[in-house]
């Protein structure tokens, strides 16, 4: 695939690395085109560095690897709101949460992923990866699931492979209107993260369903 990534910090360079390994062509665009470059050359001869509308051009897909309040520019300078994202899945990874607080910034009843949406008229916004830490993406011995939200099935079907590609477990969790509750999600586990407690002690041990046993309605 061609993924275009917007932004160039800690997740554009794990997933970028992880991508470029896995055989796909990496574009990297950012608001600094030297650090655009920069991270290219890093991640091998499978990227290269342009800016953003031109990164987005025939994208398979294109990961807004930026902070929360930051989606609106970035769509606007690669011509979302002229239609340059029409038809490309869009992965919103980013956390609208008061950094050690855990509290949502949004307005009520508003995700991040539906700002993204809006500002980009025709894309297919897909919440995801927002959950994993960047420093998790190629470590060994680690069993990552990706919650995955979004409306369009081709879509979602272009992010799961990109999960299995990074080396995770991809589960779509339903429609992207899913996608506040997941972005809650990040916020909670912030919060005892922040207390000193792995959030992972504070999830339940339900027992995992085997796959098929049961119908999942993930259209709701
Ligand atoms: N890092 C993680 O572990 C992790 C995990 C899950 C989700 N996320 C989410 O992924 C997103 C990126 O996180 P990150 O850790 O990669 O951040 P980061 O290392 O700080 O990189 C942020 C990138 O966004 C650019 N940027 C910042 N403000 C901007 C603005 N106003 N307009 C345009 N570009 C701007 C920065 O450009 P400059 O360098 O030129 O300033 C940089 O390229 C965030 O939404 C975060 O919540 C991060």
């Amino acid at each position: 695939m061609r993924i275009a990534i917007l932004g160039t910090g800690h997740l554009a360079e794990a997933l970028g690395g992880c991508w470029a390994r896995a055989g796909h062509q990496v574009i990297v665009a950012g608001r600094t085109p030297e650090k655009a470059a920069a991270l290219a050359r890093r991640l091998g001869p499978a990227a290269r560095s342009a800016d953003s509308r031109e990164a987005v051009r025939d994208a398979d897909a294109v990961l807004l690897a930026v902070p929360w309040d930051a989606v609106g520019a970035v769509v606007a300078a690669a011509g979302g709101g002229e239609g340059s994202l029409a038809g490309i899945p869009i992965i919103d990874p980013t956390n609208p949460i008061e950094h050690g607080v855990g509290v949502l910034l949004n307005a009520p009843g508003l995700a991040n992923a539906d700002r993204i949406a809006e500002a980009a008229p025709g894309s297919r916004v897909v919440k995801g990866f927002h959950l994993v830490p960047s420093t998790q993406w190629g470590a060994a011995g680690t069993t990552t699931t990706v919650l995955l939200c979004g409306d369009e099935p081709a879509a979602l079907d272009v992010v799961e492979t990109l999960v299995r590609d990074a080396g995770a477990v991809p589960v779509v969790v339903g429609p992207l209107h899913r996608a506040r509750q997941l972005e809650e999600v990040a916020g909670l586990f912030i919060t005892p993260a922040f207390a000193g407690v792995d959030p992972r002690t504070v999830a339940p041990a339900l027992p995992p369903v085997p796959s098929g046993a049961v119908s999942v309605d993930t259209s709701r």
